[in-house]
C-alpha cells in the first residue's frame, strides 16, 4: 500500500504476522502474559532440543496437552476476519502459532514458521505425518524405525520454517501487519523492519504496546476480536 492509502484493496499485497494474542480469545494461552505458558513452564525444559533429549516424556506431555486443548477451542472473530481479508486481496499469513485456527477459519496462503501441533516429525530421518492425539517417547518412526518421534514444532535454537518464502513475501509487501505478537522472539520480530525496507506500510494490532511498537507506522491497541475485524473492514473498503 502506498502510505496515502490510494491503492484499491484488491491490488494490495498484504502480509500478516500472527502470534498467540490472536488465539487468546479462543481460549489458548499466550506465552508472556501474566498467566502465560512461560510462567508455568521453563521453556528450556519443553521448547528446546536439549529439553527433549533430557526428558522426552515431559516434552511430549506438554505438547500432547496443547494438542488436546486445540480440540476444545474454535477460531474467533479475528481468525474469520483474516479469512475474509484473504478473499478480498492478496494476503499471505505468516503465523508463529502452532494451533490450526487460521486453517479452520478458512485462511489459505498460510506459513507456519514455528510448525504445527497437528503434525509429527521424526527427529532422525525427517519424515512428517499427521500427529495422533498423543505422541510418546516410545513411538517409532514408520520409515527409519528409530524412537525419535517429536512434535513438528520449532524449538528455541532451531531454524524456523519457510524463511525463504517469508523473505519473498516481505520483500513484495505493500502492507505488513503484526497481530497479537509481543515482538520478543527472533527472527519474527525483525519482519517489520524487512517489510519497511521494501517500502511496505506497517501496522501493529495488539492488546497493548510492545517492545517494537515504535517501528510501526501505525498502532491499533485493543482485543483482537474487536480491532482485527474493524481493520479488515477498513482495508476492504479501500
Ligand atoms: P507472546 O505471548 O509473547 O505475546 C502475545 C501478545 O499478544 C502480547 O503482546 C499480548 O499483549 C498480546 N495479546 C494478548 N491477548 C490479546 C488479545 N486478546 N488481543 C490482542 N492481543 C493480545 O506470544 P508470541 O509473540 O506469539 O515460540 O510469541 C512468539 C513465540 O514465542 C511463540 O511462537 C513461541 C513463544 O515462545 C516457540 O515456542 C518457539
Amino acid at each position: 500500500m502506498n502510505k496515502n492509502h490510494q491503492v484499491k484493496s484488491k491490488t494490495l499485497k498484504i502480509v500478516v504476522l500472527s502470534g498467540a494474542g490472536l488465539s487468546a480469545e479462543s481460549g489458548l494461552s499466550t506465552f508472556r502474559d501474566p498467566s502465560g505458558v512461560w510462567t508455568k513452564y521453563d521453556l528450556n525444559d519443553v521448547a528446546t532440543h536439549k529439553g527433549y533429549a533430557t526428558a522426552p516424556e515431559l516434552v511430549h506431555s506438554f505438547y500432547n496437552d496443547s494438542r488436546k486443548a486445540l480440540q476444545t477451542v474454535q477460531p474467533n472473530a479475528a481468525h474469520y476476519a483474516l479469512a475474509k481479508l484473504g478473499m478480498g486481496c492478496e494476503l499471505s499469513i505468516i503465523t508463529q502459532n502452532v494451533d490450526d485456527l487460521h486453517e479452520r477459519a478458512g485462511s489459505q496462503n498460510l506459513l507456519h514458521m514455528h510448525g504445527e501441533l497437528v503434525s509429527a516429525l521424526c527427529d532422525h530421518c525427517g519424515l512428517r505425518w499427521p500427529s495422533p492425539e498423543r505422541l510418546s517417547a516410545e513411538d517409532t518412526c514408520s520409515h527409519c524405525g528409530n524412537r525419535t518421534v517429536r512434535p513438528d514444532v520449532v524449538w528455541f535454537g532451531e531454524m524456523p520454517y519457510h524463511l525463504d518464502e517469508i523473505e519473498y513475501h516481505l520483500s513484495h509487501a505493500d502492507l505488513f501487519a503484526a497481530i497479537g505478537t509481543s515482538g520478543e522472539v527472533s527472527p519474527a520480530n525483525s519482519f517489520v523492519e524487512q517489510a519497511r525496507l521494501s517500502g511496505a506500510a506497517t501496522v501493529e494490532l495488539n492488546l497493548e504496546r510492545t517492545a517494537i511498537s515504535y517501528v510501526f507506522d501505525r498502532k491499533i491497541n485493543g482485543l483482537a476480536t474487536e480491532i482485527v475485524p474493524q481493520w479488515v473492514e477498513e482495508i476492504l473498503s479501500l
